[in-house]
């Protein structure tokens, strides 16, 4: 039976400069659960995409000389790359400036208007241009030359206009009686609690500014009805995600199929961005009778030699750098490996050429040519045949095929590395089972208990083989390939299935699939 779907999407990116290695964790993160979920027979979509309007991009685009959009294209141009590049299996890419959004975020805007929970005032507080958010006195911090922070770092200014409200004061209760009845929305435990007490402060959530005045910042969707107004960047950008599955068409099967009747809707965003997701999405979802999505998913930041990736520094990493010098699987695993649930993460030369030469060329890479070159070797270049399985060989295979369900427990509480950890520890046992079983000893001692053996140990690879597929799936694949495993036989459910090898199915000479780092390559 189909299991059900499953809607998953990225935060959107803002379109004011080039991706970065923290966009393209995200991404990776994000394509590794969809996989995952499609590998575990889920009806999966997942979206991605850009966020194009706001201040900060109309004001880079004017220093560079170039209309907003043009300038927001460019740069939407380099992340639907990245997306190619790191092999993200995205179903959708979804731009702010297309026309389908704007329909949506002004569909949303009405339905907001209409039911009373938008009105008009005047906004007075410090905004961060960079954030694209408000923040109270009380949040702010002084900076080195007096200038004043958001809890961020980042500048904010004093603005006063005309604006439109969100009666988001209206929402806090609500909220907090979802958060209480739904623990999952909010992921992890750290960020949650940080929200809690945030919307649990005395006197509750402030209204929220809506709108800007169109003299102060044009590059928006126009508020209906009143063309003076630019609707709120983050207003705008969180209906993405409902725009690319149809909204306002609420009776279309691909709304209903992945939001409305779809118990599993799951964000995956960075901990700097959690309030707008946390708090304002549903709050416009529950003012606009929308249900609300089952997870948000709060990654850690990823630092760069232990510091915070900052152009100042010079320390901001390319995904497509990275793509060449350690190859595309190796980075997809080290990324997803290294980093702990929710945690912040660290990149540096060393350790990932250390992680990537021990897991990938060490482990699996090494464990799959030894095995399919003794099976080319000596058994006439065909899976051998298998006489009885010992316990030590029903030992190794029980493990490679319990991975899917180990793997399920960690994936579905978001821990990744976890389920690599088992992946990792099938594959150690199967190095201590070939060393205690030594096949090339036994090829002139006991030629059948060998093709036993190798027998035993290609079986474990294929399920390896798979496990690994939604992080690293291109090795996974041609490991897979080499055991000439047909393209449809692939998922967790053929993974468990035992002795799917069949004795007798001519393989090919194989070659290495993950090289060995050097560690000088790259410095
Ligand atoms: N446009 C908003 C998101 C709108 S979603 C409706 C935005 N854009 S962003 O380009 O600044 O960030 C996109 C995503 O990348 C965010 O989830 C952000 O947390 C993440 N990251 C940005 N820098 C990062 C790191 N250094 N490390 C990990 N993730 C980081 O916010």
């Amino acid at each position: 039976m189909a299991k059900p779907p499953f809607y998953i999407t990225t935060a959107i990116s803002y379109t004011n400069g080039a991706p970065h290695l923290g966009h393209a964790y995200e991404g990776i993160l994000t394509d590794a659960m969809a996989r995952f979920k499609r590998l575990d027979g889920h009806d999966v979509h997942f979206l991605t995409g850009t966020d194009e309007h706001g201040e900060k991009v109309m004001k880079t685009a004017e220093e560079n000389g170039i209309t907003p959009l043009d300038f927001a294209t460019q740069n939407a141009n380099g992340f639907i790359e990245m997306t190619k590049m790191l092999g993200m299996s995205n179903d959708d890419f979804i731009r702010t400036t297309e026309d389908r959004h704007y329909k949506s975020a002004q569909a949303i805007w009405k339905k907001l208007k209409d039911k009373g929970d938008i009105y008009l005032g005047k906004y007075e507080g410090w905004y961060s241009v960079r954030e694209e958010g408000y923040f109270t006195e009380d949040e702010l911090t002084d900076g080195e030359d007096g200038e004043k922070l958001s809890p961020n770092g980042t500048p904010v200014k004093w603005v006063e206009e005309e604006s439109y409200f969100f009666k988001l004061s209206e929402y806090t209760d609500k909220l907090i009686a979802y958060y209480e009845a739904h623990p999952e929305f909010m992921q992890p435990e750290s960020r949650r609690n940080e929200i809690m007490s945030f919307v649990k402060q005395e006197g509750g959530l402030r209204d929220l500014s809506v709108s800007r005045h169109k003299d102060r910042l044009s590059w928006g969707i126009p508020v209906p009805d009143d063309t003076d107004h630019v609707m709120y960047v983050w207003l705008d950008a969180l209906t993405n995600y409902i725009t690319a599955i149809g909204y306002p068409d609420e009776d279309g099967e691909q709304f209903k199929k992945y939001w409305g009747d779809n118990e599993d809707v799951f964000h995956v965003i960075g901990k700097d961005i959690t309030r707008f997701h946390c708090i304002y999405w549903p709050a416009f979802l529950m003012a606009a009778d929308i249900k609300l999505p089952k997870t948000v998913f709060a990654h850690g930041f990823i630092n760069v030699q232990g510091e915070k990736m900052s152009k100042s520094i010079g320390n901001v990493l390319s995904p497509s750098a990275m793509v060449e010098t350690y190859g595309l699987d190796q980075i997809r695993y080290f990324l997803m490996r290294e980093i702990s649930h929710g945690n912040d993460g660290n990149f540096s030369h060393e350790t990932a050429v250390e992680r990537m030469n021990a897991d990938l060329a060490n482990g699996i890479g090494n464990l799959a040519q030894r095995t399919l070159s003794m099976i080319y070797k000596n058994c006439d270049g065909a899976i051998p045949d298998h006489g009885e399985f010992t316990e030590a060989d029903c030992g190794l295979m029980n493990e490679a095929y319990a991975l899917r369900d180990q793997m399920n427990v960690h994936v579905k509480k978001f821990h990744i590395h976890r389920a690599l950890e088992d992946v990792i520890k099938v594959i150690t046992a199967a190095d201590g089972y070939i060393d205690a079983a030594a096949p090339w000893k036994l090829k002139k001692e006991d030629p059948e208990r060998m093709k036993t053996v190798l027998y035993t140990l290609a079986e474990a690879i294929r399920c390896i083989a798979i496990a690994l597929k939604f992080v690293t799936p291109t090795g996974a694949d041609k490991i897979l390939d080499q055991l000439e495993i047909d393209k449809d036989e692939r998922l967790f459910s053929h993974a468990n299935d035992k002795y799917k090898l069949k004795p007798g199915t001519a393989i090919e000479k194989p070659e290495g699939v993950f090289p060995r780092l050097e560690l000088e390559e790259a410095a």
